[in-house]
C-alpha cells in the first residue's frame, strides 16, 4: 500500500509517498509567502497552505496506481495560531512560530500567573511563539476578531480539517500550545481560564499515530481517491522528524535543521528541567521528549547566501572553507530573535572578531558554525540535567551539507548518524499514518522496519577541543551585547 506524509512547513509544503516497506515513490515540494508585516512578525495565510498542499497531492498522485493509497499524515510548523469563524473562514492570517510581538503577553504569563503555576499546568513556561501569547494578542490588540473565534488550531490541523472534516490535533504540536497539560496528555482548564477561551473551541486531542477520520467524500473524487483513505492526526514537524529518523523510545536525539534549529531527545517517562530552559513536550510515539529550539538554522545559512553575498552555489561556497576550528569570526545566529536558551526575540544577528585579513569564507564557516553554537547552548542544558548524549540523528535541509555535518559533529561532540533520508516531518508523517492503517503495531516497530543508517560522521578529537574553546568564547558574546539589542531593533 502506499502512504502519503504532508510537511506543512515555513517556507514551502513538501509531501512525500512511501510504501510500508519506507521506499520512497515520489517527492513533491510546492513553495507559498511568508509575510513579516512589522519587523519580528511573521504571518501566512492559511488559504495557501490548504491551496499548496491540493496541488502538491494532485501532483504526487500524477502516474501513480491511486486505489493502493491507504492512508495520509502530517508533519506540520508548530505553534500557529489558525482562528476560525462560525462559518469556518479564516478570520486573520496564522501567527507563526517565529513570530516575536507577544513579548507583553509572554512577560504577562511568566511574570503575572508565574513561571511556577505555569510549568505545574503545562510543563513549560511562556515563549514569545507559542500559541497562548498569541491568543491574548489578539484579545487584546483585535478585539473584534477574539469574539471571532469558533475554533482554534495549529497550522497542520488546518489542513486535517480540510481534508476530513475532523477538528483536531495531536498531543505533540499541542504541547507547544502552553494550554495542554503535557503529562496528562488533556488540556488544562487554568490555561483556557487565563486565556478567556473554551473547550468548545479547541480541537479534539488525538494521539499522533491515531485515525481522526477518512477524506471527505468531494476531496476524495476531486483527488482521485477512495474515500476510505484514513487521516490521522500527524504531530509537530519536530516529533514527526523524530519519528522519520528513528528517534523514538528513549534517550536518543535529533538534530532538525531547517528553517528553524532543533535538537530533540526522547524519553520514555516525563520530566522537566527546573528552569524550563527546554520544552518539555509529548512525543509521537506515545511517550515524551525534552526539545530545544533556535529560531533561525538553515535560514541563517539561505540568508547570509541568497540574501547578502548573492549566490545559490552552496557546495561551492562552502568548498572555500578549510580551516575549521580555527575561525576568528563568529555569529550570533538570532536572526527573529532567539527562543532557546535566551527566550529573548529582540534579540539579533551579530557579527563580531573580523579583520582585515577576514574573507568571504570566513564569513560563511562564521555562519554555519554560529548555527551550531546555538544548538549546542541547548546540549549544555540537556547535560547539566544528567541526560548522557553521545550520538545523534540529523535532519531537515542543512543536513544535506556534509561540512555542515562535520561541523555539527565536532562542536557538539558527538557521533552524527546520517539516515538514508533526510526528509525527517515528510517520512514521519507517513510513518505516522502506516501506524494508524495498522501496517504497523506502534511507531516504534514502523521506525525500526522502515530507518537505515547509512553513514556517521564521527567527532576528531583534535577538533572537537579547538571547538571547545571556541565554544567558550562565542556562549560570553550573547551576555556580553544582550543589553544592547531592545535598543537597536
Ligand atoms: C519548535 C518550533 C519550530 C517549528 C518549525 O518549537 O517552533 O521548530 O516547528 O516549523
Amino acid at each position: 500500500m502506499l502512504y502519503i506524509g504532508i510537511d506543512l512547513g515555513t517556507s514551502a509544503v513538501k509531501l512525500l509517498m512511501m510504501d510500508e516497506t519506507g521506499k520512497i515513490e515520489k517527492i513533491v515540494s510546492k513553495e507559498y509567502p511568508l509575510y513579516f508585516p512589522h519587523p519580528g512578525w511573521s504571518e501566512q495565510n492559511p488559504y495557501d497552505w490548504y491551496d499548496k498542499t491540493m496541488e502538491g497531492l494532485a501532483e504526487l498522485l500524477d502516474g501513480c496506481d491511486r486505489s493502493k493509497v491507504a492512508g495520509i499524515s502530517f508533519g506540520g510548523q508548530m505553534h500557529g495560531l489558525v482562528i476560525l469563524d462560525a462559518d469556518d473562514n479564516v478570520i486573520r492570517p496564522a501567527i507563526l512560530w517565529n513570530d516575536g510581538r507577544t513579548t507583553k503577553e509572554t512577560d504577562y504569563l511568566n511574570q503575572v500567573i508565574g513561571k511556577e503555576k505555569l510549568s505545574s499546568y503545562t510543563a513549560n513556561i511562556a515563549f514569545a511563539g507559542f500559541t497562548a501569547p498569541k491568543i491574548l494578542w489578539v484579545k487584546e490588540n483585535e478585539p473584534e476578531n477574539f469574539a471571532k473565534i469558533c475554533k482554534i488550531m495549529l497550522p497542520k490541523d488546518y489542513l486535517a480539517y480540510r481534508l476530513s472534516g475532523t477538528f483536531c490535533t495531536d498531543v505533540s504540536d499541542a504541547s507547544g500550545m502552553l494550554l495542554m497539560d503535557v503529562k496528562n496528555r488533556c488540556w488544562s482548564k487554568e490555561m483556557m481560564d487565563i486565556c478567556q477561551i473554551t473547550e468548545a473551541q479547541l480541537p479534539k486531542l488525538y494521539e499522533s499515530y491515531e485515525c481522526v477520520g477518512t477524506l471527505k467524500s468531494e476531496i476524495a473524487s476531486q483527488l482521485g481517491l477512495s474515500d476510505k483513505v484514513v487521516i490521522a492526526a500527524g504531530a509537530g514537524d519536530n516529533a514527526a522528524a523524530a519519528v522519520g529518523t528513528g528517534t523514538v523510545g528513549d534517550g536518543m536525539c535529533n538534530i532538525s535543521l531547517g528553517t528553524s534549529g532543533t535538537i530533540f531527545i526522547s524519553s520514555d517517562k516525563f520530566g522537566v528541567d527546573r528552569f524550563n530552559a527546554l520544552h518539555a513536550f509529548a512525543h509521537a510515539d506515545g511517550h515524551y521528549h525534552l526539545m530545544g529550539c533556535m529560531l533561525s538554522a538553515a535560514s541563517c545559512n539561505k540568508w547570509w547566501m541568497d540574501g547578502i553575498i548573492g549566490t545559490k552555489d552552496y557546495a561551492a561556497e562552502q568548498a572555500q572553507i578549510t580551516k575549521l576550528g580555527e575561525n576568528h569570526v563568529y555569529f550570533l545566529p538570532y536572526l527573529m530573535g532567539e527562543r532557546s536558551p535566551h527566550n529573548d526575540p529582540a534579540a539579533r544577528g551579530t557579527f563580531i572578531g573580523m579583520t582585515m585579513d577576514t574573507n568571504r569564507a570566513d564569513m560563511t564557516q562564521a555562519v554555519l558554525e554560529g548555527v551550531a553554537f546555538g544548538l549546542r547552548d541547548s546540549l549544555e542544558v540537556a547535560k547539566s540535567l544528567g541526560i548522557k548524549i553521545t550520538r545523534t540523528k540529523i535532519s531537515g535541509g542543512g543536513a544535506r551539507s556534509p561540512l555542515w555535518k562535520k561541523i555539527i559533529a565536532n562542536i557538539m561532540g558527538l557521533y552524527v548518524d546520517v539516515t538514508e533520508s533526510e526528509e525527517g516531518p515528510s517520512m514521519g508523517g507517513a510513518m505516522l499514518a502506516m501506524v494508524a492503517c495498522g501496517a504497523y503495531k506502534s511507531v516504534e516497530e514502523a521506525a525500526a522496519a522502515i530507518v537505515k543508517v547509512v553513514d556517521t560522521v564521527e567527532p576528531d578529537p583534535e577538533l572537537v577541543e579547538k571547538y571547545n574553546a571556541r565554544y567558550e568564547q562565542f556562549r560570553q558574546i550573547y551576555p556580553t551585547v544582550k543589553e544592547l539589542f531592545p535598543k537597536i531593533s
